[in-house]
C-alpha cells in the first residue's frame, strides 16, 4: 500500500490547467523531493494532499484511503476529510506561528483543542518535540523573540507533535538567509533520519535535495517530466529541461 497516491489528478484554475493527469505514488517512509520552475505545480501537488484544494479531476489516496470519496463514490464530509486529512502534517515557507501566544502555547494548541489531550499530556509532548528540534530553551520565548530559523523549526515542531504519517514541506527554507536555513534543514534531516515519516519536499536547495531524497520529481507545466535517485537527476538527467532548470538553479 502506498501512503500517497495520485491517480490522474488534474487541477485547474480557471481556463489554466496547472496540473495535467498527474500519477504518483509514495511508499510509506519514503523521502521524496519536489523540483522544478516557479509556477509549475508543485505547491498544488501538496495543497491536494492536505486537502487545502480538491482536484478538477482524479482521485488521490492517503494509505489506500481516498480522500475525496466515500466507498461508493460520493464526495466526502467534512468530517471524514478531517479524519483522513489528519495523517498529513504541513510546514509552509512562512512560519504562521501565532504571535500572541508563547512557543508552549504554540505546540499544544491543535493537540488539546483538535486531539482532546490533556494539557500536561501535551506539554510533556511539547517539549519531546522542543528537545528534538533543538529548542528546549525557548520554551516559554514568544515567536518574535526568536530568529526566522528558530520559528521555522518551532513550527516543524508543531506539525510533528500531531504525528502525522506524512509531512509535506513547502520551501521551508525560502523565506530564511543561508545561514539560518542551514539549522533548519539540519533539523529536516534528523526527522528524516529518527522517524519513519513520509516526506514530500519542496525545496530549491538542491544540495539537500541531494542528501535527503530517496527520490526526486521534476515537475514542469504541470507534469513530472523525469524522475529517479538524486544520483541519476543531478549526476545524469536525460530531460533537455532538467539540465536547463538545473542549470539556473546552481548558477544562483
Ligand atoms: N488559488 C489559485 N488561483 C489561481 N491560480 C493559482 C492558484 N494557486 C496556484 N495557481 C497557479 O497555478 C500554477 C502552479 O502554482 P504552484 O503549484 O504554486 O507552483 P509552484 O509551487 O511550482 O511554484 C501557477 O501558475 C499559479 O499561478
Ligand atoms: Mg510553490
Amino acid at each position: 500500500m502506498y501512503a500517497i497516491e495520485f491517480e490522474m489528478v488534474s487541477k485547474s484554475f480557471g481556463a489554466h490547467r496547472v496540473l495535467v493527469d498527474l500519477d504518483l505514488q509514495v511508499r510509506p517512509g519514503e523521502k521524496v523531493t519536489l523540483i522544478g520552475p516557479s509556477g509549475s505545480g508543485k505547491t498544488t501537488v501538496l495543497r491536494l494532499a492536505m486537502t487545502l484544494e480538491k482536484p478538477t479531476s482524479g482521485d488521490i489516496r492517503l494509505f489506500g484511503e481516498s480522500i475525496l470519496f466515500d466507498a461508493v463514490g460520493k464526495p466526502l464530509k467534512g468530517s471524514q476529510e478531517a479524519r483522513v486529512r489528519r495523517r498529513c502534517g504541513m510546514v509552509f515557507q512562512q512560519f504562521n506561528l501565532f504571535p500572541h501566544l508563547t512557543v508552549l502555547q504554540n505546540l499544544i494548541l491543535a493537540p488539546t483543542t483538535v486531539l482532546g489531550q490533556h494539557r500536561k499530556q501535551a506539554e510533556r509532548s511539547a517539549l519531546d518535540y522542543l528537545r528534538m528540534v533543538g529548542l528546549e530553551a525557548k520554551v516559554h520565548a514568544y515567536p518574535t523573540q526568536l530568529s526566522g530559523g528558530q520559528q521555522q523549526r518551532i513550527a516543524i515542531a508543531r506539525a510533528l507533535i500531531l504525528k502525522p504519517e506524512i509531512l509535506l514541506l513547502d520551501e521551508i527554507t525560502s523565506a530564511l538567509d543561508p545561514e539560518l536555513a542551514g539549522e533548519v534543514l539540519d533539523v529536516v534531516r534528523g526527522v528524516a533520519q529518527e522517524t519513519n515519516v513520509t516526506l514530500l519536499i519542496v525545496t530549491h536547495e538542491m544540495r539537500f535535495a541531494r542528501e535527503v531524497s530517496d527520490r526526486v520529481l521534476v515537475f514542469d507545466a504541470g507534469r513530472i517530466i523525469e524522475q529517479g535517485s538524486p544520483d541519476k537527476i543531478f549526476s545524469n538527467p536525460e530531460s533537455a529541461r532538467t539540465r536547463s532548470f538545473l542549470q539556473s538553479v546552481l548558477s544562483h
